[in-house]
């Protein structure tokens, strides 16, 4: 863009010292000023204008209203006092176009008003700019579709609308010429002129417009639709951005036309089909993105015809065929994204030495070969990724020289010998990710001086022998993931030095042996331990309490341990005895829901939880409460405190929200957390339900689920410690203009799957299966993305599967499902009517009523249409995509409002649905 903008800059100097005054009626100084000034009063925001546009009242100068609007901020004007610049850029201005005189400036050339706040439209009279070079619109909140006129600046050398909210298609009478491609300049105007006779003076004016824009800027707006093979006309393009809109189709064969590209960025679309081969004959080639699209075929295999290719981009598509033969000679490659297409190849082959190439990505792809010695000369790689692939042999190593390396992803290969030692060279290394290929041999004590290492996975390997000290070095690590490899020995003490320590220390599947180092108990930050299917014996260190931050301990499988955990063995002779004959066979998660410092044990056996539900609450669920409530007088104890710090004692002020038997507070800690706390309102009423909460919430872990991090109890107040939902209920969203307007009808297609996929888990994943009974609009949360949490547990049960489950009334008015009524039997198809009922509301934004009735009576397969039910506060989707999966959401709750029970969906059915009609996010 530099290149193209500094031409630009010298076309448009040349070109205003050589302008030469039309003679045809001019718009004085007079009139452009006072056309400025007009527009500058529309303005909401004038502050950068205040003292520079203005005409300065000076008495004593009798022509002072003649002054030149030529010396104002942003203003050049030619010779002849004409404006022929207007450069805003950057400063802030906000307002629209719709006041903008564009018929007072028919000799700007240049308007560049990138970075501003303008919203509403483009408007139409913009097409009167027609000596415009450069249109420079980008980066602000302009909207609507492009206006046919653009196709009147005949003159236009660069056109950037990129970074706006502009929609539509791209009108193909914007672009030059027919749809067929004339092959050469000459040839070209022979069928413009051969068109114009057969239109018999009727000539769109748009044939052979805008032929000189050299960029046509589009990206990070909302267009869609096909590409209009027009655009291929524009033969001296030589940057073409439109990434990041949703244009789909194929990319038109005129395309192989625009020889003179440098910057060709298609990503982020829904493009589809293989590309027209020329693109690879582009020999001016510097930019190529084509990511994240779903094209298909072959890539271009002259990409790098002209030696330039800087950057390459083809990642996340479905492309084919061979890796681009002039790859293997590109030695000006600067970065390279292949990943996750089914290109094949030979690694060791198809690539060659690359002295500028820092990045490159080729994981999930059929490369076949190996890791020649040739990558060792790639020396200013930091990325270095070709995992899920098929390469085989050794690493070489010569991967010593790449000493800039900070990512070597190797997983999911078949790559065998040794780890080479030499990793331990690469100090500014980050992650060595090997996992999942055939290495055998020690895992190298040299790895220990990787002072930058943030990530270290080499599980489901064959490494063998004891775990070295020296990884306990390694200060900064994140994350340690040993596990499936036959490992042996004790667990290094040094582990406990790791206290950075923060997403796993993976160490199951081995043969460790020996007692846990209570210095584990160091890794304050560690949210996951899995020290599963091992020969552990011994006493787990009480120190393993002190670890505040972990959500899940595994120890399931070892050879002996006890402890004085509950669902532990206590280390006692006589329970050692009875159990010796059971050993190896007790599976025992331990669950830690924590955030912080606030800790909470809930200690849940879930061989228990699945077989023995019975038991486990009758004998076990006092003994749960008791520990409970103990822990958060010791540990949760002070952030109990900040609790009642922050909220003034539960002080209304703090109250955002009241239900039957609670209230909810915000409390802002001092720490800068933000929680929600619901408190019973009276701690004898409601007890029940409250209990009940709880112990289904720290069970269960989804993320369209509310996290309850606590649960503290005293003698004045019971309260529930959540994460706390910046936006609120989807109810109260939805009742609100701006709210309504905020969720459009993508975010509403994700709350409805959202909603699908937790109570998909409940109902399906969660053992015994857990029915919420109230799920309600108000009920459904919603975070600061507008993103979907389930939220209040208050009446959910457990549903066994043995018992019939009778119960009192509960749920909302307006969601209980009909059978509900005169059976008072509780199914999970209770939530699933809920469900229908919940997303007929967010598809008309208020809640259904009579239109479930009216649905129902309906015969089937007419059922009600889209237009009749959705929310009038949001226009139509104008997308297509969109529509049809607004299409499918509204059958799907149909389904799920049938009268009987029986014949509903259920949730599991629901979520996959969604998933197929509407695909995944
Ligand atoms: C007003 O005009 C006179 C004569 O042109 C000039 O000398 C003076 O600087 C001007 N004053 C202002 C405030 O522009
Ligand atoms: C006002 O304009 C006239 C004509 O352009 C010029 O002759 C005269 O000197 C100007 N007066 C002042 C004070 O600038
Ligand atoms: C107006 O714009 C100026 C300069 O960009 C900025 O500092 C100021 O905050 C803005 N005022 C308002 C009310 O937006
Ligand atoms: C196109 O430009 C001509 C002048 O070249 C002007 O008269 C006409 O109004 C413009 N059309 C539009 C739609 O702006
Ligand atoms: C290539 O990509 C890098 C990283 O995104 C960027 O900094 C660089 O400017 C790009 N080079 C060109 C020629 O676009
Ligand atoms: C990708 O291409 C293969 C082979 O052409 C085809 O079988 C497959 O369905 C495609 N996948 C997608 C997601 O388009
Ligand atoms: C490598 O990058 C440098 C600096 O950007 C550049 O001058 C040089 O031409 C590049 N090398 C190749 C082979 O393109």
């Amino acid at each position: 863009m530099a290149i193209s903008r500094n031409y630009l800059f010298l076309s448009l100097l040349v070109v205003g010292l050589v302008l030469i005054p039309s003679s045809t009626a001019q718009p004085d100084q007079k009139t452009q000023a006072q056309a400025l000034l007009k527009w500058k009063q529309s303005l909401v925001n004038q502050t950068i204008l205040q003292s520079s546009w203005v005409i300065s009242e000076n008495t004593t100068d009798p022509n002072s209203t003649a002054i030149t609007p030529c010396k104002w901020l942003g203003i050049t004007c030619n010779e002849a006092g004409n404006i022929i610049g207007i450069n805003l850029a950057f400063y802030g201005v906000q307002g629209t176009l719709h006041h903008f005189d564009f018929s007072s400036f028919p000799n700007l050339i240049r308007l560049d008003l990138q970075e501003n706040r303008l919203s509403s439209i483009i408007p139409i009279e913009i097409g009167m700019l027609s000596n415009l070079e450069i249109l420079d619109l980008s980066t602000n909140f302009l909207n609507g579709s492009l206006p046919i006129s653009l196709s009147n600046l005949t003159k236009l050398l660069e056109l950037d609308l990129s970074r706006n909210e502009l929609t539509g298609e791209l009108p193909p009478g914007l672009f030059p010429g027919g749809t067929d491609m004339p092959k050469t300049g000459l040839f070209s105007l022979q069928r413009l002129h051969v068109q114009e006779t057969m239109l018999g003076g009727h000539i769109p004016s748009e044939l052979g417009n805008m032929k000189d824009l050299v960029a046509l800027v589009f990206d990070g707006n909302n267009f869609f639709g096909p590409i209009p093979p027009s655009l291929g006309n524009l033969s001296q393009l030589q940057t073409l951005r439109l990434n990041e809109n949703q244009f789909s189709g194929h990319i038109p064969p005129s395309f192989g036309n625009l020889r003179k590209l440098t910057d060709l960025r298609l990503f982020i679309n829904n493009f589809s089909g293989s590309l027209p081969e020329e693109i690879g004959n582009f020999s001016s080639l510097v930019v190529l993105h084509l990511a994240e699209n779903n094209f298909s075929g072959h890539l271009p295999q002259q990409v790098c015809k002209g030696g330039k290719l800087v950057n390459f981009t083809a990642a996340y598509n479905n492309f084919t065929g061979p890796i681009p033969i002039s790859l293997k000679n590109c030695p000006s490659l600067f970065r390279v994204r292949l990943e996750y297409n089914q290109i094949t190849g030979n690694l060791g082959q198809d690539f060659g030495i690359y002295p500028n190439l820092t990045y490159i990505d080729l994981s999930y792809n059929r490369l076949e070969g190996n890791l020649s010695s040739n990558w060792g000369k790639s020396r200013n790689l930091t990325v270095l990724s070709i995992a899920g692939n098929m390469i085989t042999g050794k690493i070489p190593k010569e991967i010593d020289e790449l000493n800039k390396l900070v990512v070597l992803d190797l997983s999911s290969n078949q790559l065998s010998g040794e780890i080479p030692p030499q990793l331990g060279n690469l100090s500014a290394l980050s992650s060595i990710i090997l996992n999942d290929n055939s290495f055998s041999d020690h895992i190298p004590p040299d790895i220990g001086v990787l002072s930058n290492l943030q990530h270290l996975h080499l599980s489901s390997n064959m490494l063998i022998g004891p775990i070295p000290d020296q990884i306990g070095d390694c200060f900064r690590l994140l994350s340690l993931n040993l596990s499936d490899n036959r490992l042996n020995g004790t667990i290094p003490d040094k582990i406990g030095n790791l206290d950075a320590l923060q997403n796993f220390l993976d160490l199951s599947y081995n043969l460790l042996s020996g007692e846990i180092p209570p210095q584990l108990g160091d890794l304050k930050a560690l949210e996951n331990l899995n020290l599963s299917h091992n020969n552990l014996t011994g006493r787990v260190p009480n120190s393993l309490g002190g670890m505040v931050s972990l959500l899940d301990i595994n120890l399931s499988y070892n050879e002996d341990l006890c402890g004085e955990i509950h669902g532990l063995r206590p280390c006692d002779e006589t329970f050692l005895k009875k159990s010796a004959s059971n050993k190896r066979q007790k599976l025992l998660t331990i669950v830690l829901p924590t955030t912080g410092s606030l800790f909470i044990t809930i200690v849940i056996t879930v061989l228990y939880l699945c077989k023995n539900l019975r038991n486990r609450q009758e004998d076990e669920s006092p003994l749960m409460r008791e520990k409970l409530f103990y822990i958060c007088n010791f540990d949760g104890n002070f952030v109990y405190e900040d609790i009642i710090n922050a909220t003034n004692d539960f002080n209304d002020l703090h109250c955002i929200g009241a239900g039957g038997s609670a209230k909810v507070y915000k409390a802002e800690l001092q720490s800068g957390q933000v929680l929600a706390v619901k408190k019973l309102i009276s701690p004898t009423e409601g007890i029940e339900s409250f209990k009940n909460e709880i112990e289904k919430l720290t069970e269960i872990r989804h993320r369209n689920i509310v996290k309850l991090y606590g649960y503290c109890f005293d003698e004045r107040n019971h309260v529930l410690i959540y994460e706390f939902m910046e936006r609120g209920s989807l109810a109260e969203n939805l009742s609100s203009e701006k709210g309504a307007k905020e969720l459009d009808w993508a975010k509403r297609v994700k709350i409805v799957k959202g909603v699908a996929y937790a109570l998909s888990y409940l109902h399906h994943d969660c053992v015994p299966l857990i029915i919420h009974r109230d799920i309600s609009s108000k009920n459904v949360l919603l975070n600061s993305e507008l993103e979907a949490r389930v939220s209040d547990f208050g009446t959910a049960r457990f549903l066994k599967s043995d018992a019939s489950n009778w119960t009192t009334v509960a749920g909302t008015y307006g969601y209980i499902a009909p059978e509900f009524s005169y059976t008072m039997a509780v199914t999970e198809k209770c939530d699933v009517y809920s469900f229908g009922v919940l997303v007929l509301e967010v598809l008309m934004g208020t809640h259904p009523g009579e239109v479930i009735s009216s649905m129902n009576s309906s015969s089937l397969g007419q059922g009600i249409k889209l237009e009749d039910v959705l929310d009038h506060r949001l226009s139509f989707p104008v997308n297509q995509k969109i529509e049809d999966d607004l299409n499918a959401i509204l059958k799907l709750s149909q389904l799920c409002l049938c009268a009987d029970p029986k014949t509903r969906p259920t949730m599991h059915d629901v979520s996959l649905l969604l998933e197929i009609r509407t695909g995944h996010n």
